[in-house]
């Protein structure tokens, strides 16, 4: 038997990490600033994290949710506590996909329509409906292309406008700072208005938190810049630091049901201790105040590298942008540098999507060996 070949891989086995380094099986060390797709929020190992998983290990890992999971109460009132949105209440689930899965099915149940908006370069995940509201034709089989999908360009108000018209629309999802498609993001009057249309016409808006939420991007929410009040919001990576967990913040307007939404083994009791263990880090090391920090440091630095045409993103959300295909380079800073970097859609865009606990010396490494290289 062999393993299905879907993932082109780097040459490198990593066998130990800690904080913002992992280290291979010569014990070469590599600085990782791509966190594993933007999964490590606060940095890999971390002690309390650790301490938490394993005695919660110790005392039970698992039971389904035919029981009582203090746990999961304990979650709900932390994110609540540290992301501000107290008109909420949560669904946990297992990944990114699932999330909004979850979260676009429950939009058709509440308005009962099936029609969904979603946008250019938009990533959403791989299952039925998060699939077919991703801008990918390739990853999308016959199978998804049954659910009714219009695609509109990020900022263009007046298409959504004239698709909600038709009245079929249960869902407008959206990531406000787009991840794998290139960290695009419109403006603060795009992102008012697409909440005042789904108000107007009665659908759900989805903010796709899974890749810039848990304070990637120096919010909680990358949508709360924007001030606006999604209906549902779609969280996984950093939320679990590398356990696999998701969720769904759903606006108490929707109605919750007995088995409505279902999940085996979301909200577990190990998922809710690696969840809850990072929240305690967020909070404590105060790393939406480093990611902003950090992130004022990048934007500095990147002024000494020649060939660079744009920075985009925010918070440690980050990319830089050549005039030229990334590939080599990304080569070269793993196998040369010995630093992790992320590609995206985008054939020229860099991404830097490290743990929020970076430190300015690290940045200083990407920088000296971007401009070796460059
Ligand atoms: C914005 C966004 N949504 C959804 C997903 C899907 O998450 P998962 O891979 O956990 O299913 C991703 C994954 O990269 C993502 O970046």
């Amino acid at each position: 038997m062999s393993l299905f070949n879907v993932y082109p891989l780097f040459d490198v086995n990593l066998v130990k990490a800690h904080d913002v380094f992992v280290y291979d099986e010569n014990k070469t060390k590599y600085l990782d600033l791509y966190g594993g797709h933007a999964v490590m929020s606060i940095g890999h190992t971390h002690p309390t994290y650790v301490k938490n998983v394993s005695k919660q290990l110790k005392n039970i890992g698992f039971y389904s949710n035919s029981i009582q999971n203090p746990l999961q109460q304990e979650l709900v009132a932390k994110i609540q506590k540290l992301s501000g949105c107290d008109t909420y209440s949560l669904f946990l689930c297992n990944s990114g996909a699932e999330a909004n899965e979850n979260a676009l099915k429950l939009a058709s149940f509440h308005t009962k329509k099936k029609k969904v908006i979603a946008f250019k370069n938009s990533f959403h995940g791989r299952t039925s409906a998060a699939v077919a509201a991703t801008d990918n034709p390739k990853i999308v089989a016959p199978i998804n292309g049954q659910q009714e999908v219009d695609f509109f360009e990020l900022g263009d108000l007046k298409g959504v406008e004239a698709s909600l018209k038709e009245n079929d629309t249960c869902a407008i999802i959206i990531e406000c700072i787009q991840g794998v498609g290139g960290l695009d993001e419109s403006t603060i009057e795009f992102y008012q208005g697409l909440e005042k249309l789904a108000k107007q016409y009665e659908v759900l808006l989805i903010a796709d938190e899974i890749q810039s939420g848990f304070g990637r991007t120096g919010d909680f929410f990358a949508f709360q810049k924007h001030q606006i009040q999604p209906d549902i919001i779609s969280m996984a990576k950093g939320m679990g630091n590398g356990f696999p967990v998701g969720g769904i913040l759903i606006h108490n307007k929707i109605e919750a049901s007995f088995g409505l939404l279902g999940t085996t083994f979301g909200g577990n009791h190990l998922a809710c201790a690696a969840s809850l263990a990072v929240l305690e880090v967020l909070e404590q090391e105060k790393l939406l105040q480093n990611a902003n920090k950090m992130c004022s440091y990048f934007l500095e630095k990147s002024k000494s590298v020649s060939k660079l045409k744009k920075v985009k993103g925010r918070g440690l959300m980050l990319g830089l942008e050549f005039d030229f295909p990334i590939k080599e380079l990304r080569k070269a800073l793993i196998f040369k540098h010995h630093i992790f970097t992320g590609s995206a859609k985008n054939p020229n865009l860099l991404r830097i999507l490290p743990p929020l606990t970076i430190q300015a010396s690290h940045i200083d490494m990407l920088f000296d060996a971007l401009n070796k290289e460059l």
